[in-house]
């Protein structure tokens, strides 16, 4: 199955009721496993890259391989930059390979942040990729607690997030209606009104960031109110930290040994995630 454009792909998750996962990978072995859990699940998928992950891989080098294992699978696959710090961020993502970015300038004033946003959507739209933006602030670090990051909910508000869809041309929009990036001791609860109201106001795809933490229910919700991406990383990051503890625990001592187990945890939470997540299941010959 070839690279779909990532615009696509969402529209048509969009219309037919259901959201594609984007799933930071870290390394190989999230790259691998996130494929082989997407073609489990024989659902769509996108492999996420995030700026704030850089200083764990070169992204220069792991680009060909997330290229090569786009290729290769028999899912639909997009590669995307998740929270984009700059232009120049997304020129080289674009550069490498990379068929959606994202613009995340949320801690900005809106001002700054359309201005931010418009700068990279006239760019990547001249390059027919897909841009989603983010309006509103989701506090938190992906793969840490989100109590060690309290950060306050900025919630997205309908007024705003027309006038920045309308002035940025984004393809999609990332809101925040109270969920955190990270690893949560509670479920969030989740402004639903709000989000009603915005996917009324804006009829566009929505995305939901910190993925980790919401219940069944509550991701099947949020695609009837027109969520068709939703981003998750910790509870995979979690996953393979467990492994690794497991194989340590049992004696392993070796990189490769206490790497070995952890592709099958990455790809059942991968897989289980996408199946919650209601995709067509595409045919599939593995
Ligand atoms: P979680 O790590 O909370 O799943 O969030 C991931 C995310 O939003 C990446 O952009």
């Amino acid at each position: 199955m070839p690279l779909v454009n990532m615009k696509d792909m969402l529209d048509h998750a969009h219309a037919h009721g259901y959201a594609v996962g984007a799933f930071d990978l870290v390394g190989l072995d999230f790259l691998e496993a996130i494929v082989v859990g997407a073609e489990r699940a024989r659902a769509p998928v996108i492999l996420s890259l995030a700026e704030s992950h850089f200083s764990h891989f070169d992204l220069e080098l792991a680009m060909p391989a997330v290229e090569a294992a786009a290729r290769r699978a028999q899912v639909p696959v997009a590669i995307h930059l998740d929270h984009g710090a700059s232009l120049d961020s997304a020129i080289r993502a674009i550069r490498l390979g990379a068929n959606g970015v994202m613009v995340d300038a949320s801690h900005l004033d809106i001002g700054d942040n359309i201005d931010a946003t418009r700068a990279v959507t006239a760019m990547a739209h001249a390059c027919g990729v897909c841009v989603e933006g983010e309006l509103g602030y989701v506090p938190g670090v992906e793969g840490e607690d989100a109590e060690r990051h309290p950060g306050p909910v900025q919630y997205t508000t309908v007024a705003e997030a027309k006038a920045f869809v309308e002035r940025t041309g984004v393809d999609c929009l990332a809101v925040s209606v109270g969920t955190v990036h990270g690893r949560m001791k509670d479920k969030p609860g989740l402004d639903w009104g709000r989000l009603k109201d915005i996917h009324a106001a804006l009829g566009l795809p929505l995305v939901i960031h910190g993925g980790t933490g919401l219940s069944d229910d509550q991701f099947r919700k949020l695609i009837t109110f027109g969520v068709a991406k939703i981003n998750y990383y910790t509870a995979l990051a979690d996953a393979a930290g467990d492994a690794i503890r497991a194989a340590a625990r049992a004696g392993a001592r070796s990189y490769t040994a206490l790497l070995a187990g952890v592709r099958e945890p990455i790809a059942a939470e991968v897989e289980r995630c996408l199946r919650v997540l209601g995709s067509p299941r595409f045919q599939c010959n593995k």
